[in-house]
């Protein structure tokens, strides 16, 4: 069978099993948004650092475009014992890498081991390469290594399991900002607050120590059904089952659904001036001013917009940039207290770095959460 019809039986044709990688915590999130994706998306299970769903690629292609709190979307696509080397090799190599990969790719190759004969990451790594560079040499195509593929090699008692990522850079990376920062928090976990926080569009919103304005960004985003995966790359554009028209199609349905909004109600300010020029300069070159109003302005001297009450997130400094001689208890407690004064009925979302930091009488129920590795806690509650 020529490799074009291989591929259409055995890739686009047929359903696969994905995961889709999401931070301790935010597992249920990105499950619910999964559920979400299409009619076609079945067999939905949370399990420890993701999701767990079947479908068919298309759904792959949604899942990259569409998620707001996974990290990246693996393609499962071989599951094997292998006790030795020489059998983590020749299994590997029985893989039809040739429907999956660019011709004569060789991906990156992350491997965990857990409980395993075979337990140096690194030589499991490097084995699993070369079983697939002699799988090319095989066919007679040259092989070469490609950054732009990754695969995920898992050993859980000496069962191994190879999974290809879809996606490339992590999906945090959306593609909109513009600019960078000091201390940004990653757009995925920006999404999962906001959702863990029941973010309502049509109320306002104020991320007012907005730094490089991720809250704002993504709220926006969410706020005019701009889908997070829109302006950006996959490194499923690479692989041979890729159609470029599928996927354009996909775009064009999701285009249909971004709606313009009447006026700005999300607001967005920082004490920095300069961290509020470059926010405003991003939300501008994204079209995005009918969502975001930025502004300088010290939170402390701040007061809440006229109307409803709404969302306030906080993602205050912590460390080194906390004003100088502030222990953070006095900070962090100079902020409850404007916020038990000037807030009262508006739903709160305070990123703090330690739980115990805040001991007061807001009474705000803890969520503990980790970010990049680093573990911290989300303060949820209304004023
Ligand atoms: C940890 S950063 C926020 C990062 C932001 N969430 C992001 O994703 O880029 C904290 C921000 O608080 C701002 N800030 C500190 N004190 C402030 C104050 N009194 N009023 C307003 N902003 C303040 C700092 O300028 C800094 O940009």
């Amino acid at each position: 069978m020529n490799l074009d019809k291989q591929i259409k039986r055995h890739v686009i044709g047929r359903r696969h099993h994905f995961f889709a990688v999401a931070a301790p915590a935010m597992e249920a999130l990105a499950a619910r948004e999964v559920n979400a994706l299409s009619d076609s998306v079945d067999d939905t299970a949370v399990e420890t650092g993701g999701v767990l769903f079947s479908g068919r690629l298309e759904d792959l292609y949604r899942a990259n475009l569409h998620l707001r709190t996974a990290g990246r979307i693996l393609l499962r696509l071989s599951d094997f014992k292998a006790t030795n080397f020489r059998q983590l090799e020749k299994k590997t190599a029985a893989t039809a890498w040739v429907r999956y990969l660019p011709a004569g790719a060789v991906p990156a190759c992350k491997a965990a081991a857990h409980q395993s004969r075979l337990y140096h990451s690194q030589a499991v790594a490097q084995a699993v390469q070369q079983a697939i560079r002699a799988y090319w040499q095989a066919l007679e195509i040259p092989a070469r290594d490609d950054r732009g593929q990754t695969l995920y090699v898992r050993l859980d008692q000496d069962a191994v399991r190879l999974s290809l990522d879809s996606s490339g850079a992590n999906l945090y990376r959306r593609g909109f900002k513009t600019h960078i920062a000091a201390a940004p928090l990653r757009e995925t976990l920006a999404a999962a607050v906001l959702q863990l926080a029941g973010y309502d569009p049509a109320r306002p919103l104020l991320d007012p120590m907005c730094g490089s304005g991720t809250f704002a960004l993504e709220a926006a985003l969410m706020a005019k059904q701009i889908p997070p995966g829109y302006r950006r790359e996959f490194a499923f554009m690479q692989w041979p089952s890729f159609r470029p028209a599928r996927w354009q199609h996909l775009k064009n349905t999701a285009a249909k659904q971004i709606r313009p909004l009447e006026r700005p109600l999300i607001h967005a300010s920082d004490i920095d001036p300069e961290a509020c020029r470059r926010l405003a300069g991003c939300v501008r070159a994204n079209n995005l001013c009918d969502a975001i109003a930025v502004s300088r302005a010290d939170f402390f001297a701040l007061a809440p917009p006229p109307g409803s009450a709404g969302l306030i997130v906080l993602n205050p400094p912590y460390g080194r940039r906390l004003p100088p001689e502030q222990p953070p208890e006095t900070f962090y407690g100079h902020i409850a207290a404007k916020l038990a004064r000037d807030f009262k009925g508006w739903q709160v979302a305070w990123i703090v770095p330690r739980a115990d930091l805040l001991r007061g009488p807001l009474g705000l129920k803890p969520l503990h959460l980790t970010h990049g590795g680093l573990s911290l806690t989300l303060l949820i509650g209304s004023v």
